[in-house]
């Protein structure tokens, strides 16, 4: 099977809801064929006010659903016939209304339902004005979502069509496909996916989230950090085969499936916790945004306010650099460390490369609201000495495993 045929025996059943973003499902239809797959398209009656079912019957080369209760498409694939039909159910846009039905199991229309009895795994790629994405509403449904397992593919940040800027826009057509292709990869068969094991025997150890750094018994010193890029590259080192330890500040995160997981809150905490494991780590990440100071001292009782003075100072001093320390061990692990930049990102990036002694680093550009930190996307650039590779914008989980795998690909190129 070449590459571009990797979705040669996949059945898509693409969902398309109603949003000016309607008429980029066409394109997308294509594009799926290209890598081989068969598409089929159930639009709601939304999405027919934006696009014609005409055009998808034409792109697809096979009828149109849109109706549930339709006695001459049931009298053909009936809809639950198509609901188990499908290897993938993928809705493209998916509105704030639709993603609010499905989350709750509402099945008044032929493509909620079809949800309802599906048998493959849902994704969905939003796509709404900024407003209504950041409603809160829209998103508890969104966590709802994940919650029941519901891929999501984007958004992305930008121009809307209403003139607005934000978060919201339907991500770009061709990481939707690089998504798709990434959601099959692990259902290849093994011969062909000689990736799925490429970490097989190795130990990898990652530090993830925020450190928190106390200045008395109710308050501390921390930073916005989710832990969500270092979890989900845990999560893909296992899927690789490797033994994944992840030691972790405090998060709202549940630790990955088969990952051995240490809950720390300080820097020195998380230093001791890597420390105490360096010795059997083959691959090194640190991903944790390690607070780069702490208080001087903790203050055994809460610190009152004064009133006879309107400020007050607390005394810092620097934390270890763990990932620095990782990297001066020795034997030394392969290491790899992450950058997050608001400016100049390249040449500071392979600034920290080389000072810190990393095998590997990844850049982001943190002055961007819609990827990095607290955001499900991220976009970054890897470097090492001699080479650089720039990846797309892509959900962190989707953008784990691709970053893993180069981090394999580079380790195991590195001790042969
Ligand atoms: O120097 P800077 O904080 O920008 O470096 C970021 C990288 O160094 C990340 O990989 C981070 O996990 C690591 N780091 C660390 N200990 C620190 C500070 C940063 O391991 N005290």
């Amino acid at each position: 099977m070449t590459d571009t045929q990797a979705l040669a025996d996949k059945k898509i059943l693409l969902g398309v809801t109603g949003g000016i973003a309607a008429y980029k499902a066409a394109e997308l239809t294509r594009r799926l064929q290209d890598h081989g797959a068969e598409v089929r398209v159930v639009m709601t009656r939304g999405a027919q006010t934006f696009i014609t079912p005409l055009t998808f019957q034409a792109l697809s080369g096979n009828p149109v659903h849109t109706e549930l209760l339709d006695p001459q498409a049931e009298a053909g694939m009936g809809h639950i016939e198509l609901a188990r039909w499908a290897d993938l159910l993928l809705v493209v846009p998916a509105s704030a209304n639709f993603i609010a039905k499905v989350v709750h199991g509402f099945g008044d229309d032929l493509l909620t339902t079809l949800c309802l009895a599906r048998r493959a795994p849902l994704a969905i790629a939003p796509a709404m004005n900024q407003a209504m994405w950041a409603n809160p509403a829209t998103q508890n449904n969104i966590i709802k979502a994940r919650e029941l397992g519901i891929l999501q593919f984007g958004p992305g940040n930008g121009v809307q069509a209403c003139g607005d800027v934000g978060q919201g826009r339907l991500m770009e057509v061709p990481d939707i496909v690089k998504s798709v292709l990434e959601h099959f990869k692990p259902s290849q068969s093994t011969a062909d996916n000689k990736s799925a094991q490429l970490l097989a025997g190795k130990t990898v150890l990652l530090t993830a989230g925020p450190t928190r750094e106390a200045i008395d018994p109710v308050r501390y010193i921390s930073n916005h950090s989710s832990g969500k890029m270092g979890y989900a590259l845990a999560s893909a080192a296992a899927e690789l085969g490797a033994k994944v330890i992840l030691v972790s500040g405090p998060t709202n995160l549940s630790a990955p499936q088969g990952v051995e997981c240490i809950r720390v809150s300080t820097a020195l905490e998380m230093q001791a916790a890597v420390m105490a494991k360096i010795s059997e780590t083959d691959i090194f990440i640190g991903s944790a945004a390690v607070a780069d100071y702490r208080p001087a001292s903790v203050a055994e009782q809460k610190i009152k306010k004064t009133q006879d003075r309107d400020d007050m100072t607390i005394e810092l001093v620097k934390n270890p650099d763990i990932i620095a320390g990782v990297a001066a061990s020795n034997p030394k692990p392969f290491t790899v460390g992450f950058a997050a930049e608001t400016n100049d990102v390249a040449n500071y990036a392979r600034g920290k490369l080389a000072r810190k002694n990393l095998d590997m680093i990844i850049a982001n550009d943190v002055s961007r609201s819609d990827i990095g930190f607290n955001a499900d996307q991220n976009e970054v650039t890897v470097y090492w000495k001699g080479g650089e590779k720039p990846m797309p914008n892509l959900d962190k989980s989707v953008l784990a495993i691709e970053l893993m795998q180069l981090v394999g690909a580079r380790y195991l190129n590195h001790s042969s």
